[in-house]
């Protein structure tokens, strides 16, 4: 992959957040024969084996709530080989067993492609009892099982990214249309880790394009309303900590994106539309240097936030726009609620809020559900359960 090299850095303690990056060539040949390996000021060469040796170590969790099996065979086909699958279904087990339907069609994708894939139930009960003799209850819902929510599915598909001794993790959502288009986010995930070899790198993809239909032609939309109110923020609060202003956030809800496990361990989890945002959130509460220190927060040299723009469009299941105001409000919110938000920022909030709902005054905006940083869940604990869970050949857990 042919890359370019991020031009501007914004630095806030010991978080490194880079400027986004453009793909000239999506792949510049291998390291044997002609291949174009040449390294220069501004843009950098991969070879294709460089990638494929960082896939080896990556997991990739792919979330599903009620898709068609057509979209998630597609988003399957598109995931490199070496990348261990986790697919986390959330789909119902009844009248019809949706999930069951989801897992035979799996398997028997797997036998054409020999992929290494772990297909769970959010709703497992086995893994569920891991997860509270670690001491996590807080994941837990009154049944005593994981909560519903793509979030929830996330944490549930970290811990088991782990379990399998994955070095990294990435995210495809199960309602892509193109497979080119998933490829192409796991081989980004690949070269962020490869050009920002840390114990605590963050890659995030943001879409070159959305394509819609507009008086009967396409067009190519490139920010999308919640994007654009999310990424403002995180700048303005960048801004008002560095006292530069700044547009480096391209992606402050990006769903596609990858991190370390090791990362992943020592985040904290918003549920709903503002999981992505508060990672960003969160890393600089952590890491910023702005905030005392925690001391139940492990120390880091540095934590590297990459964002690549991807090149092919981005398509998915259109289920709607009703939500985007509540879209909008969740990844609001946190940034609302950290305390790391000045006084300014809070009122600024608020005002842009009152105009956009047409309310007859600010007012402040309710916190979401966030889950407490991943480090208080007892990880020996867990593994060693999980590991019960597993030999214990419950329907709702099988590596095929
Ligand atoms: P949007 O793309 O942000 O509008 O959200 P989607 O509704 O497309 O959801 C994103 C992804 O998460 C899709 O792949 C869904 O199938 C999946 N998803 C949604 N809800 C859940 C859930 O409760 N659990 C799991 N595991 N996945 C979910
Ligand atoms: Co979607």
């Amino acid at each position: 992959m042919k890359i370019e090299i991020p031009r501007e850095c914004e630095r806030l303690g010991a978080v490194q957040i880079y400027g986004l990056q453009k793909v000239y060539e999506l792949d510049s040949g291998g390291n044997s024969g002609r291949a174009d390996t040449s390294h220069n000021d501004v843009i950098r060469s991969i070879p294709s084996e460089a990638l494929y040796e960082r896939q080896k170590d990556m997991a990739i969790v792919v979330p599903v709530k009620n898709e068609r099996l057509k979209l998630i065979e597609g988003v399957l086909v598109g995931i490199p080989h070496p990348c261990q699958i986790i697919v986390v279904s959330n789909s119902p087990r009844g009248p019809v067993d949706r999930f069951h339907i989801e897992k035979e069609a799996i398997t028997n994708f797997c036998k054409f492609t020999n992929k290494k894939v772990l297909v769970v139930h959010q709703k497992d009960a086995a893994i569920a009892k891991a997860i509270e003799m670690a001491g996590y209850g807080e994941l837990l819902g009154e049944d005593g099982l994981v909560r519903s929510g793509k979030a929830e599915g996330m944490i549930m598909g970290t811990l088991l990214a782990r379990w399998l001794n994955n070095k990294y993790i990435g995210f495809v959502d199960s309602d892509n249309y193109f497979p080119g288009a998933v490829h192409e986010y796991v081989q980004e995930y690949a070269a962020g880790f490869e050009m920002f070899d840390t114990k605590s790198t963050f890659v995030r993809i943001s879409w070159n394009s959305k394509p819609k239909v507009m008086e009967n032609s396409l067009f190519f939309a490139k920010w999308g309303r919640s994007s654009v109110h999310s990424n403002k923020t995180l700048n303005l609060l960048l801004s008002h900590f560095s006292g530069y202003e700044t547009e480096v956030v391209k992606t402050g809800n990006a769903g596609e994106h990858a991190l370390t496990v090791d990362l992943a361990l020592n985040l904290e989890y918003a549920s709903g539309y503002a999981v992505e945002t508060h990672h960003y959130v969160n890393i600089i509460e952590s890491w910023g240097g702005i905030l005392p220190p925690n001391e139940e927060i492990v120390h880091r040299d540095k934590v590297t936030i990459c964002q690549i723009e991807s090149r092919n469009p981005h398509l998915h299941e259109s289920k709607g726009d009703e939500h985007v105001e509540d879209m909008i409000d969740a990844s609001l919110s946190v940034i609302y609620n950290s305390p790391l938000c000045p006084e300014l920022l809070k009122r600024e909030i608020a005002e842009d809020r009152a105009l956009r709902m047409r309310l007859e005054k600010p007012e402040g905006i309710a916190p979401v559900r966030v889950y407490s940083n991943l480090s208080n869940l007892k990880l020996d604990t867990f593994l060693e359960h999980c590991e019960a869970a597993f030999s214990s050949e419950s329907e709702s857990l099988s590596l095929v």
